[in-house]
């Protein structure tokens, strides 16, 4: 038993007893959802709005040669249906969407449910005048602004297939993903606004369709925001204004099989590119649902902010299909936590009176080394219950979470998932399970978590091991898109029979899931996935580089930094500049979130006799544990090792 394990937070009184849910509660629908999923999530189900109620719920096999994942198969919805008219009669004037612009100066915007609608309706009506059908892709590369929700819900209406792109990536990025998707139309704005900079979206949007492979999209679609100066390419860019604010106000939804896909969004893994993960209507839009109202403890009057970006899953899940489905306020906060300085997220909270706080330990561990003075000087007594996604977070941000943001008074829901899992898997109900600072706790009803080593043998009790899911829950991506084997040669062949995560994890004697990382070849900088591949080519991309491996390395904000191991070609000299040089290029290929926190020359990489790096070694020479190595016996070179132990203790 570590330390830790013992260190319990449970909710207060008062929360517990106003609380949706209690241990009883809790643990009999965990039961129940485990005895007879069929009716437990038939249900959950009927939370949504359905055109055509489903009569089969789940239609599972996790075996390679009978492999299935179907949930609702028989049931017709649209999910902008669920998240804008159905609220119109009950909520029609209740803010839908708080919007907090970059600049505290700028005033916030409040959108209603109608008003939302209204603007979801107009767009729809526009996309299907462009020709955009259902099943069409359409990219969407939006600053933090409503539209990118009204994006979004638009092409549900149509049942388009929206693919966000986080407007932290390049050119390159965007542009391998419209290629592998073949969208045919983009969504974006002249330019955004972060920490008082602005970022080039149109420009980068018309940098990537001159690269190979995105002759598919037909049209581009600019909203003006900042008013920056933009070139407009006649006839393939539109403004968005002129399209479609004359749009009739009202649009008739697409009817959608629940299993037809809803969107993509595209994540890295171990190898090669992202992969375009897919999911689809009807089971995610349940599970999101479901998860906001059961983890966030909903009520009618909450505001709610996740200070995700659309741009990524959290985003997707937690600031726009589960809250909206659910008829709550979302907060749309354009800005970043330190600008202009590191108090805005608590005066955001003041401002809107924000009760829920969603955000990642990155910004956490960011914020808590400005000390508490920041967070002092403002209130924050709207506040009831504090969320947290993306990493693990270590307890000592936990504790400073908790007394000094949350004043002692809120649950924190630490909330492990996965753009994969589509919503929230492990977490604790608040006021139904006691926190310990730094586990996610328990697994969510019809969760069904487990430990192997290995070998994929089923370890019992306290122990540790990879992380698998022995069954499926609504929101489980249904494939990668384009690569339906590489969905499950990536996920389903490790352990044959289950789902593996590619998290390493710790479970306690009190059953409880403390998640250690990524086993896999992917890095979790700042809660954002980046793969040593990517990184990797995108260095040997550049005319000097003979060979590059990237691993990760604990960082004390990052919670993860990106550390490159870089072999120049034959006649090339290592010196300052060319690192700077070197990181530069790779921000340009893949954009600013993969920033090269280490990079260190490496005349030879350590590998084995048949060629293949050994990257163990390399992650402990990052760490600076260079007496863990471990067996270094099948290197067909030691003294590689020794050399960059070497300079490593140099630097
Ligand atoms: O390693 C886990 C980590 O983030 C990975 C998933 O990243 P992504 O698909 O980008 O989704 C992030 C937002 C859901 C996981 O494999 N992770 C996410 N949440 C937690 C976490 N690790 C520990 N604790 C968490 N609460």
């Amino acid at each position: 038993m570590s330390d830790h394990d013992a260190d319990i937070y449970p909710a207060s009184a008062e929360f517990s007893a106003m609380a949706r849910r209690n241990k009883t509660v809790s643990q009999a629908d965990y039961v129940a959802s485990v005895a007879d999923p069929d009716a437990f999530w038939g249900k959950v189900a009927e939370r949504v709005e359905w055109l055509r109620k489903p009569t089969k719920i789940r239609n599972v096999s996790y075996q390679l040669d009978d492999f299935r994942i179907k949930w609702y198969e028989d049931g017709e919805l649209n999910a902008s249906v669920s998240c804008l008219d159905r609220h119109l009669v009950t909520r029609g004037d209740k803010p839908a969407i708080i919007f907090e612009p970059d600049d505290p100066n700028t005033p916030s915007q409040t959108i209603t449910y109608r008003e939302l609608y209204v603007r979801v309706c107009k767009l729809a009506n526009a996309l299907r005048n462009l020709g955009v059908k259902k099943g069409d892709r359409v990219t969407i590369y939006l600053p933090m602004i409503p539209d990118a929700a009204v994006a979004m819900l638009a092409c549900a209406r149509i049942g388009a297939v929206h693919m966000v792109v986080f407007g932290g990536f390049a050119p390159n990025s965007i542009a391998d993903r419209i290629a592998d998707c073949g969208s045919k139309l983009v969504i974006t704005a002249d330019e955004g606004r972060r920490g008082g900079k602005t970022v080039p979206l149109k420009a980068n949007v018309d940098a990537a369709l001159k690269l190979p492979g995105t002759n598919s999209v037909e049209t581009v679609l600019v909203l003006r925001h900042t008013g920056g100066a933009v070139d407009m390419q006649m006839p393939r860019d539109r403004w968005f204004d002129a399209v479609v604010d004359s749009q009739p106000d009202t649009c008739e939804p697409e009817r959608m099989n629940a299993e037809d896909p809803l969107f993509i969004l595209y994540t890295s893994g171990s190898t090669g590119k992202p992969k375009g993960v897919l999911h689809t209507t009807g089971g995610y839009l349940v599970f999101v649902s479901y998860t906001h109202e059961l983890i966030f403890d909903l009520r009618e009057d909450d505001i709610f902010w996740c200070t995700a970006d659309v741009g990524w899953v959290t985003g997707h899940s937690y600031i726009v299909y589960g809250p909206l489905a659910n008829g709550a306020t979302t907060v749309i906060f354009e800005g970043i936590p330190s600008w202009p300085d590191s108090s805005r997220f608590w005066q955001v909270i003041d401002k809107h009176k924000v009760t829920i706080f969603y955000t990642a330990p990155t910004a956490i561990r960011a914020l808590m080394r400005e000390g508490d003075a920041p967070v002092k000087r403002t209130s924050r007594a709207s506040l009831r219950l504090l969320g947290s996604v993306g990493e693990p977070i270590n307890p000592e941000a936990w504790r400073w979470y908790y007394t000094v943001v949350g004043d002692s008074r809120c649950p924190i829901v630490d909330t492990w998932w996965q753009t994969e899992t589509g919503g929230i898997l492990i977490s604790p109900v608040p006021g139904a399970v006691d926190a310990k600072p730094g586990s996610a706790t328990l697994p969510l009803p019809g969760v069904q978590p487990a430990l192997v080593d290995a070998n994929g043998a089923i370890l019992d009790g306290a122990t540790e091991g990879n992380l698998v899911l022995l069954d499926s829950w609504p929101g489980q991506m249904r494939s990668v898109y384009g690569d339906h084997q590489r969905f499950i040669d990536t996920y389903f062949k490790t352990y044959p029979g289950m789902y593996f995560t590619g998290d390493g994890c710790r479970r306690d004697a009190d059953g409880y899931y403390w998640i250690t990382g990524r086993v896999d070849d992917v890095i979790n900088v700042s809660g954002h996935r980046i793969g040593t591949a990517e990184v990797e080519s995108a260095l040997v991309s550049h005319p000097k580089v003979a060979e590059a491996a990237v691993v990760g390395f604990p960082h004390d904000i990052k919670g993860q930094g990106i550390y490159a191991y870089v072999t120049l070609k034959d006649g090339v000299d290592g010196s300052d500049e060319l690192q700077k040089e070197l990181n530069t290029h790779v921000r340009k290929e893949i954009g600013p979130i993969a920033t090269i926190d280490h990079l260190q020359w490496a005349p030879g990489l350590p590998k084995t006799r048949s060629g293949k790096i050994m990257r163990r070694i390399l992650r402990k020479i990052a760490e600076n544990a260079p007496d863990q190595l471990g067996d270094t016996s099948t290197l067909a070179d030691p003294t590689v090792v020794a050399s960059l132990v070497a300079e490593r203790k140099v630097q």
